[in-house]
């Protein structure tokens, strides 16, 4: 008989506002960054524009319309056995250009309204409290995530916003993929620390000195920000229950060469760099010669460090979508992603836009990261981004099931293991936009929803095959996975 998971375990799906909310200008809501990325594809990187242009596609602006179909998605969630449901505050839905002490009454009536309907079907949900959606605004009179007065706006902010939802929220998180701050992704999404027009990311282009020392600024106002929120949180509601989230993914020497297996080690230590701070409190032993080799120099406050140490989270999340590896060697073929970047391995697939799939990498960084911090444990994003076919109202999405069978069998192994894993909340629960590439057309989605990379469509939604199979899954507890 197979061990199953534990009784009270958090099973759900996950999303984000800016990918799946729609309704930008709807009852008071500013602009936030991810409102002025357009569309594009895996050729054309998506392009952040100060001045909203008429004839370009930004798919923020209306999204899936969750804005206006809430309570039909919530309802199929809850069909399929739903426990916990992430999806990310919007930032400028609450606070229009993000310095305002008073909140948008109208913002906060809507996240109440939707947990309102979450707590109906007994739903908890899951808040990502910044999730790629800072308030344009920030980026453009502050200079984003740099400069530190963030700090406050962020923490007015989450005063607010914890105050209010007192009685419907337990679980937080404070930063969605914090990590992505130390690459190219983050500079526009997450620092909001580029303000000119440009293509979002550029994956070839080296960072200078200045972007390096500009990202771990920005990275330790994060910080600061994240570990106060805790505090705040825990004053404001003990029971809160408020966890840091990570880009995660299993980084392999690509052969037993000493050089390859430094080198992953040194990779894998970029994995562990937010962890350190954000669960155990203070800067890893690395960063010293991190930051020199670097040629960087992080202005920090006196005290800093103490807040960094007093607001360390109660959970450690994390993303988990692929596996990669790390060599010296400089004509290995290189492998896609969209945070987590490195070498081809030639034992695995790899799903139709080049991520490489590999369950038994979940369990092998579960327990390395358990092996760590040894606190509770949640996968807050994972899943197969397929193309898929609508046929007689419905999708036959046996290679999302399969991918899913597959990591689940490695998340029972690392719970037997030993690892304290409390959560399963798979990516784009219902097709929503790429972050990525800006498409619709890479779907996750349990719930199929009417809408092309152009952006015509009804919107309508229809259960996939997967939306029956996972439902089995959670009736189970995690049993049942045929
Ligand atoms: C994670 C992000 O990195 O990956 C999500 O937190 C994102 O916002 C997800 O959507 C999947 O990536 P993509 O590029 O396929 O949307």
């Amino acid at each position: 008989m197979r061990m199953s998971f534990p009784k009270n375990f958090l099973w759900g799906g996950a999303t984000a506002a800016n990918q799946f909310e729609g309704g930008w200008k709807e009852d008071g809501k500013g602009d936030s960054v991810c409102d002025h990325i357009t569309a594009g594809t895996v050729s054309t990187p998506r392009y952040f524009t100060n001045e909203i242009k008429e004839d370009l596609n930004y798919p923020s602006h209306e999204a899936i319309d969750f804005y206006h179909r809430y309570k039909e998605d919530i309802a199929l969630f809850a069909e399929m056995g739903f426990k916990v449901f992430r999806l990310s505050l919007n930032w400028t839905r609450i606070f229009p250009k993000g310095d305002e002490v008073k909140p948008n009454q109208k913002g906060l009536d809507f996240y109440r309204n939707v947990f309102m309907e979450c707590k109906k079907y007994g739903i908890e949900p899951l808040v990502t409290i910044s999730h790629y959606e800072i308030p344009y605004y920030l980026m453009n009179q502050y200079g984003g995530w740099l400069n530190r007065d963030c700090i406050d706006f962020y923490l007015n902010f989450c005063k607010v916003v914890f105050n209010e939802y007192k009685d419907l929220v337990k679980y937080w998180l404070t930063f969605n993929e914090i990590n992505c701050l130390m690459m190219g992704v983050g500079d526009i999404l997450s620092g909001g620390i580029q303000s000119e027009d440009g293509p979002m990311q550029d994956f070839n282009q080296i960072p200078t000195r200045k972007q390096q020392q500009n990202r771990f600024q920005a990275l330790h106002h994060q910080f600061l920000a994240s570990a106060k929120a805790v505090v705040l949180g825990h004053e404001i509601n003990p029971e809160y229950q408020i966890g840091c989230m990570v880009a995660g993914g299993a980084i392999y020497p690509y052969t037993c060469n000493p050089d390859d297996i430094v080198l992953a080690q040194q990779e894998m230590r970029m994995n562990y760099f937010c962890g350190d701070v954000q669960v155990r409190g203070e800067y890893p032993y690395f960063t010293k010669r991190m930051f020199e080799d670097m040629g960087i120099v992080v202005t920090m406050k006196e005290g800093d460090l103490e807040v960094l140490k007093k607001g360390t989270v109660d959970f450690y999340s994390f993303s988990y979508y692929m596996s990669t590896c790390a060599t010296t060697d400089e004509d290995a073929k290189k492998a896609s992603g969209n945070v987590i970047m490195g070498v081809k391995n030639p034992y695995l697939k790899a799903s139709d836009w080049g991520w490489q799939i590999d369950s038994k990498g979940l369990r092998y960084l579960l327990n390395d990261l358990y092996g760590r911090y040894q606190i509770p444990m949640m996968i807050v994003e994972n899943g197969l981004g397929a193309v898929d076919v609508l046929e007689d109202n419905t999708v036959h999405d046996s290679y999302r099931i399969d991918y899913l069978r597959e990591h689940i069998k490695q998340m029972e192994e690392a719970i037997k293991d030993g690892v304290d894993l409390i959560g399963f909340t798979p990516w784009g629960c219902i097709d929503l936009v790429s972050i990525s590439t800006g498409e619709m057309k890479k779907r996750y989605g349990f719930i199929y929803v009417d809408k092309d990379n152009e952006g015509n469509g009804s919107l309508d939604r229809f259960r996939k095959d997967s939306f029956y199979w996972y439902k089995k899954v959670i009736a189970s507890n995690g049993k049942d996975l045929d």
